[in-house]
């Protein structure tokens, strides 16, 4: 990828995520769901920043949006454009489309699955096709991407369609407790001084950066997609096939998000935006995959456990009497001496095996502390 699109895409990123207090997941699902041009769904309650998220992410792209809370009375004029009464008495089926949706690049719905069965239709054949069909006219429209937002997910069996063709979904919760100070902060501040907000990417390049997604390498991580696909399936968890074959173009774009041309385990933890679909899979989900992927984070927690207990192998032997020493506690040293032979080994392969820099940094840590027990045990041997 051109340098000049990744710096464009850093800067979005960053510019995007600005305002916004514990909103990074948030954020990512939204450039996910524009680099590979898919529809998102945002699931929360009032005043978390869901409309103000896609309402920046357009500006910043310069895109045509449109906006728009459904309910269950909307009229499909209101969003497509009333028809041409001049027109309409010649004989003429035309909608005047201006500055309606479908004229937009970015459409943002929200309240969307307050969808009534007069728009339904409509609404999936454009997320499906790009194409309004139209009484007697198909329009093309330009959507790239549509954004929906919603207090629940759908159970109106009638919504299943639209449901499914949101290819992301994320739960918005409120933010938590600790960054409520930054949240007054930040919001003070944002209410005194007006920001003018000035795009720093485009639609075109988006759709050059779009291209980018299929020179990806995915065949690394084919094998271990299938088999999470079966351990959700086995846990409750069903994506259909339009999920599931969709889901390497978003792990695809995540590995290009990182700098990277061959997409690697960790990126398959954008399944957590996938795989949901009702509210406790969020939670579900995420702790499968936090299970079954080699991801760093996985792999530095599991650091962390050995770090604790080198330390109180540290205090345990140190509580031991000086010589003449037992038998018992000599047999003692010998096991945890072997234990500790094994854990090193551990922590080897887990550098290697991570690929990760930080796991690299924290495991030579780990190494060293490892050592230097391991030469403590030797002494008190002698
Ligand atoms: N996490 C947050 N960080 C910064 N501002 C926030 C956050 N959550 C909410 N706000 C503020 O609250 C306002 C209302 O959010 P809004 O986008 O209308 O919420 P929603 O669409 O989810 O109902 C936003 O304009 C923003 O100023
Ligand atoms: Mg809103």
């Amino acid at each position: 990828m051109k340098e000049e699109l990744i710096t464009k895409l850093n800067t979005f990123h960053q510019e995007l995520q600005k305002p916004f207090i514990g909103r990074d997941e948030e954020v990512k699902v939204i450039l996910l769901s524009l680099v590979t041009g898919e529809h998102t769904v945002l699931i929360g309650e009032p005043g978390t920043a869901k409309s103000a998220l896609i309402r920046r992410a357009a500006q910043l792209l310069n895109a045509k949006i449109f906006i728009y809370l459904l309910t269950k009375f909307t009229e499909p004029s209101e969003l497509f454009g009333p028809l041409d009464i001049n027109a309409l008495k010649q004989g003429k089926y035309i909608r005047i489309t201006k500055h309606k949706l479908p004229e937009a690049e970015i459409v943002f719905l929200d309240e969307i699955f307050k969808a009534n069965s007069a728009i339904l239709n409509s609404i999936l054949s454009i997320l499906n096709e790009r194409v309004l069909y139209d009484g007697y006219t198909e329009i093309k429209v330009p959507l790239w991407s549509l954004f929906g937002a919603s207090n629940e997910v759908p159970d109106d069996p009638e919504l299943e369609a639209l449901y499914d063709r949101m290819l992301l979904r994320q739960h918005v919760k409120p933010i938590s407790d600790e960054l409520w100070k930054d949240l007054l902060n930040y919001t003070w501040k944002l209410e005194k001084e007006v920001e003018k907000i000035e795009p720093v990417m485009s639609m075109s390049d988006l759709m050059e950066i779009n291209k980018e997604i299929f020179n990806v390498s995915l065949e690394p991580i084919k094998t271990k997609l299938i088999k999470i696909f079966a351990i959700l399936e086995s846990k409750g968890i069903h994506l259909s096939d339009r999920r599931k074959g969709k889901s390497l173009k978003v792990i695809a774009a995540n590995a290009l998000l990182n700098n990277r041309y061959k997409a690697v385990e960790e990126d398959l933890l954008v399944l957590k935006y996938i795989a949901p679909k009702d509210i406790e899979d969020f939670e579900k989900v995420n702790l499968i995959l936090s299970e079954e992927l080699k991801t760093p984070h996985k792999y530095l927690r599991e650091l962390e456990e050995i770090k604790i207990s080198v330390r109180e192998i540290v205090s345990y032997i140190s509580s031991f009497p000086r010589a003449p020493m037992s038998r018992f506690l000599e047999e003692r040293l010998n096991e945890i001496y072997r234990d500790l032979e094994a854990t090193r080994e551990r922590v080897a392969s887990m550098i290697i095996e991570s690929g990760d820099k930080t796991v690299e940094k924290v495991g030579k840590d780990v190494l060293e502390q490892i050592n230097a027990v391991m030469d403590l045990i030797r002494k008190r041997l002698e």
